[in-house]
C-alpha cells in the first residue's frame, strides 16, 4: 500500500474521515503525540491498528472523544473522574474507567479488560476528525516497541506502507505521551507519567502503586541503537544528547528547562537513530515536572530489549 502524506487542512481532514468511516486507519497529529487511529466501534478498524502496529492483543487501546458525553456512553464516570474531566479536558489526561455494559465498542479495543482508556484531546485536527467519525480508538502511530512520533515524518519512517494516509500538523506541541490515571472509587493511581505533570493532579508519582498500563512493558520506546543513560560525556562512537550544561552533539534544552526538553524529546531520539553511530548517550534529565515522564520514556528506551 502506498502511504500518502497530506496536510492537515480542509482537504485533508475531509479525506481522513471518509477513509475512517469505511474502516481504514488514518495517522493524526495530537497535542501529545502523533496516533495510529481507526473507529472504536468497528472491529475491523481496530484488528488493522493491531496489525499495522503489529502490537501484542493483550494491549489495549486508548479511545478518543469530542467531549465528556460521549465518553459517558462509553464508560461510568464517578464524582472523581468527573473533577479531573472538568479541570482537564480536552487535553493530554487518560482516564482509565469502567466499561459501560454494552458500550459501542470493538471487544479489542479493550484488550479483555473491564475498563476503557479514554481521553478528549485538544488538538482541533483531531476534534474535527472525532466529529465527523465519532470515537477513536489510536494508540502511538509507531511499530510496537519503537519510538513515538512527535512528526509526520516519524510516523513515516516507521509505519510507511503499512496504513493509507498521514495528516501533517507539524510537530506535536507537548512531545510526551499523555498521563495515563485509573480512578478507582475515591482511589487515583497513575499507570503512566506523561505530559500532565502528576503533581498537578495531587498524585505523587515516586509514591505511586505498582500497577501500570497493560503496555508499559520494561522495554519500549527503544531506537534502533542501544542507550546510555546519565552520560556527562560522550565517546566518538556515541550519539550525545544534551540537557542544560551538558551540550551534546545536539541538546533536549540548552536552558534546562523540561517542558521544552520533553516536546524534543522523541525528535531528538529520531535524529540520534538516523545518525549512524553505533549507540546514543543522554545527559541526566533532572526528575521534576515533565523530567519524570522524561526519564520515564528513557529508561525503557535504555532497558535490555525483549523484542
Ligand atoms: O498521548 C497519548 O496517550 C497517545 C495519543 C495518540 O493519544 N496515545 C498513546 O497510546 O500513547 P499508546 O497505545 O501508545 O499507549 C496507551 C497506553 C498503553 O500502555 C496501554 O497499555 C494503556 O494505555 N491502556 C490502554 N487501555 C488501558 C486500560 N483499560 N487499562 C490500563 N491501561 C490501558
Ligand atoms: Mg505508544
Amino acid at each position: 500500500m502506498t502511504t500518502l502524506t497530506l496536510p492537515a487542512d480542509a482537504a485533508g481532514i475531509a479525506r481522513a474521515t471518509a477513509l475512517l468511516k469505511a474502516g481504514e486507519v488514518v495517522a493524526l497529529p495530537s497535542e501529545t503525540v502523533y496516533g495510529l487511529a481507526g473507529r472504536a466501534a468497528d472491529p475491523a478498524a481496530v484488528a488493522r491498528i493491531f496489525e499495522a502496529k503489529g502490537r501484542p492483543s493483550f494491549n489495549p487501546l486508548i479511545v478518543h472523544v469530542a467531549d465528556r458525553a460521549q465518553a459517558a456512553k462509553l464508560v461510568h464516570i464517578g464524582p472523581v473522574a468527573d473533577k479531573l474531566i472538568e479541570r482537564f479536558w480536552p487535553g493530554a489526561l487518560t482516564l482509565v474507567l469502567p466499561y459501560r455494559l454494552g458500550a459501542r465498542l470493538a471487544p479489542r479495543v479493550r484488550a479483555g479488560l473491564q475498563t476503557v482508556a479514554i481521553r478528549c484531546p485538544a488538538h482541533p485536527v483531531l476534534q474535527a476528525v472525532i466529529a465527523g467519525t465519532g470515537p477513536l480508538a489510536a494508540p502511538s502511530a509507531n511499530a510496537s516497541g519503537g519510538l513515538s512520533p512527535t512528526r509526520a515524518a516519524h510516523v513515516a519512517a516507521s509505519l510507511d506502507g503499512r496504513i493509507p494516509l498521514i495528516l501533517d500538523a507539524g510537530a506535536c506541541p507537548a512531545g510526551v505521551e499523555s498521563t495515563i490515571v485509573a480512578v478507582d472509587g475515591e482511589h487515583i493511581s497513575l499507570l503512566r507519567p506523561g505530559a500532565i505533570d502528576a503533581a498537578r493532579l495531587g498524585i505523587n508519582a515516586a509514591a505511586s502503586t505498582g500497577i501500570s498500563a497493560p503496555g508499559q512493558m520494561d522495554s519500549h520506546y527503544a531506537p534502533r541503537q542501544p542507550v546510555r543513560l546519565d552520560a556527562r560525556t560522550a565517546t566518538l562512537n556515541e550519539y550525545h544528547i544534551g540537557f542544560g550544561a551538558v551540550r551534546g552533539d545536539i541538546t533536549l534544552s540548552a536552558s534546562g528547562d523540561v517542558d521544552e526538553a520533553a516536546a524534543r524529546l522523541f525528535d531528538l531520539l529520531h535524529a540520534a537513530q538516523a545518525s549512524g553511530r553505533s549507540s546514543i548517550a543522554v545527559a541526566p534529565i533532572p526528575e521534576r515536572g515533565l523530567g519524570v515522564a522524561i526519564n520515564d520514556r528513557l529508561r525503557r528506551a535504555a532497558a535490555e530489549r525483549t523484542h
